[in-house]
């Protein structure tokens, strides 16, 4: 998180955001090794850059799936170190994807995959810099194939899974978050070495509440801020999944996470059996 007076590259990212307008869909998205991503917001060139990317010693890296609480965890890391240097600092949260998991304390947020799902859905509807689905169903089985923005979702699990024992990695989940947030709140604070007293933990959690966060959601976000900030539930899947989508995320899971250590932390038949 750096402090400068010039545009950060959050604000110029929502820039690029609010300025798209929806076109086709062989426009907004482009293929890098088999995987799609908005080309509104990356490109061939910075994947490039980011082979040699080096992060600074006090970056804070979080590694999330779209949708899965992104924006939350960025506004509750704002608030912690904020509050620990007794001073605002500026949100800068660049877009990366960075694969080198041995060189920083990384803070991985995962969440259930069908109401990640739905979510995404969503998203893809309300954001210019995204195609929009004719329906649900439509997009379900893109979701359900990885051919989605950033991918598959079991992919991207799978693959964190590899780093799930090592000490530099935290995983936390966007259900846990919800139901019991200080105790995550101080695992995630212990994690970066900022430890929080139970008032600071209280500030945080009441600022980075839903409701909060959607309040300020103009300021952080601008216009799309309703886009970034939509339910914030636990379960909303309940409400689009047919019972057969719902069986073919089930194969899925017990195909690739069923007995992982990311796919017990999901706590998959509490959140997403019907
Ligand atoms: P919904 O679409 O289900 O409401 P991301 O930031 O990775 O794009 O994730 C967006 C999801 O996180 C949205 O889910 C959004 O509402 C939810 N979210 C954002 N801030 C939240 C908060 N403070 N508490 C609970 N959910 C939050």
């Amino acid at each position: 998180m750096a402090q400068s007076k010039q545009k950060t590259n959050r604000e110029m990212l929502l820039d690029t955001l609010h300025s798209t307008k929806k076109t086709s869909a062989e426009d907004l998205l482009f293929n890098y090794k088999g995987i799609l991503y908005p080309s509104t917001i990356c490109s061939e060139e910075m994947f490039g850059a980011l082979e040699t990317f080096e992060a600074r010693d006090d970056d804070l890296l979080i590694a999330t799936y779209p949708k899965c609480g992104t924006n939350w965890v960025v506004q509750i890391l704002h608030e912690v170190v904020s509050m620990i240097k007794n001073q605002e600092v500026v949100l800068d949260q660049p877009m990366i994807e960075f694969g080198n998991p041995q060189m920083l304390e990384i803070l991985m947020v995962i969440r259930n995959p069908k109401d990640a799902a739905i979510s995404f859905f969503n998203f893809y509807k309300s954001m210019p810099a995204l195609p929009t689905y004719e329906s649900w169903n439509l997009f379900f089985k893109d979701f359900i194939h990885g051919n989605v923005c950033y991918g598959s979702y079991f992919d991207y699990i799978v693959e964190w899974n590899k780093h799930v024992d090592d000490k530099k990695v935290m995983a936390v989940t966007f259900e846990d978050m919800k139901i019991d947030f200080p105790t995550q709140l101080k695992k995630i604070s212990e994690f970066f070495e900022l430890p929080l007293t139970e008032e600071q933990i209280c500030t945080v959690q009441s600022r980075t509440s839903f409701t909060s966060m959607k309040e300020k959601s103009e300021d952080t976000h601008g216009k799309l801020g309703d886009a970034f900030f939509r339910k914030g539930q636990i379960g909303d899947w309940k409400n689009l999944f047919t019972e057969e989508q719902s069986k073919e995320v089930d194969a899925k899971f017990q195909q690739y996470l069923a007995g992982t250590k990311l796919g017990e932390l999901l706590n998959y038949t509490k959140y997403c059996k019907m």
